[in-house]
């Protein structure tokens, strides 16, 4: 893949703009770039190879040559009309739209689920992370730069010590090779379907369809407190997490940087 024949790949598609490179740090800090000095709106930023990819709570993200999508869009502030609560849903914008790619392509082969808020699993193994970051100066929201990867080969995976949950590959999933291409293409077909529908009833029912683990017990930490344990309840219609605590207390656990991680208690 180049520049030229990605940009015939997706031309159907309303971006902004493409950027393609064979490597680079982060497609994420990429865009931030981009957009900080003038990027388009829907300006999209691929990488065949990050070598600093980044995950939420500054992970690393694994992005070796040839084996995995890694790509970010731009969303320009000023053409996002949506509260600041429903901003926050971007990263699930991100998760459902790999959902809904993978599954109408690959359909019952590869039966993806949402680890909330915004893990794409299969078979409860992650398949895909979302980065969404945003960028503000003083009140007014300049940028959110969305970040996806996807685990295509297995050689895209780390090392099982390396891995903070259970990784799963598309290609493993399916028992083939996968067009990477393709896959982008599809994930970003769904994202462009769902944006202006962020924060609407569908889109969080839709969230609500892929949650997984519901009904089991689980281990949310958020980074502020120590990590809590309950069971899985559902959402609300903000995007929250209802999680029911052991002594049967209901706790909502807003969006933010929390990963829930299954524990053995079932
Ligand atoms: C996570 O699961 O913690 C989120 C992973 C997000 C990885 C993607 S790859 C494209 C974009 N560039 C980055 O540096 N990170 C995101």
């Amino acid at each position: 893949m180049d520049q030229i024949e990605l940009e015939q790949y997706l031309h159907k598609l309303p971006l902004g703009a493409i950027r393609y490179y064979d490597r680079v740090g982060s497609t994420n800090d990429e865009a931030a770039r981009w957009a900080a000095a003038g990027g388009p709106h829907l300006g999209l930023v691929v990488a065949d190879e990050q070598t600093a990819g980044r995950g939420r709570l500054n992970r690393h993200w694994y992005t070796p040559a040839g084996l995995a999508l890694a790509f970010s869009l731009i969303l320009q502030g000023r053409r996002l009309s949506f509260s600041q609560e429903t901003i926050s849903q971007i990263t699930a914008l991100g998760a459902l739209a790999v959902c809904d790619a993978l599954n109408q392509d690959f359909s019952t082969q590869i039966p993806t689920q949402i680890k909330w808020p915004n893990d794409v699993v299969a078979g409860r193994r992650k398949l895909a992370g979302v980065l969404a970051e945003a960028h503000w100066q003083g009140q007014a929201l300049q940028a959110v730069i969305l970040g996806i990867g996807i685990n295509v080969a297995p050689d895209s995976l780390p090392a099982p010590e390396e891995l903070d949950f259970p990784a799963a590959c598309l290609s493993d999933l399916l028992g083939q090779d996968v067009d990477r291409w393709k896959v982008l293409c599809r994930v970003l077909e769904k994202l462009f379907g769902w944006l202006p529908r962020l924060g609407e009833p569908a889109f969080i029912q839709a969230w609500e369809q892929r949650l997984a683990f519901r009904g089991e017990w689980v281990q949310v930490s958020t980074g502020l407190q120590p990590p809590l344990e309950g069971q899985i309840l559902g959402m609300n219609p903000n995007g929250s997490l209802r999680l029911q605590l052991p002594g049967g207390e209901e706790r909502e656990l807003l969006i933010g940087d929390i990963h829930l991680r299954p524990v053995d208690r079932l």
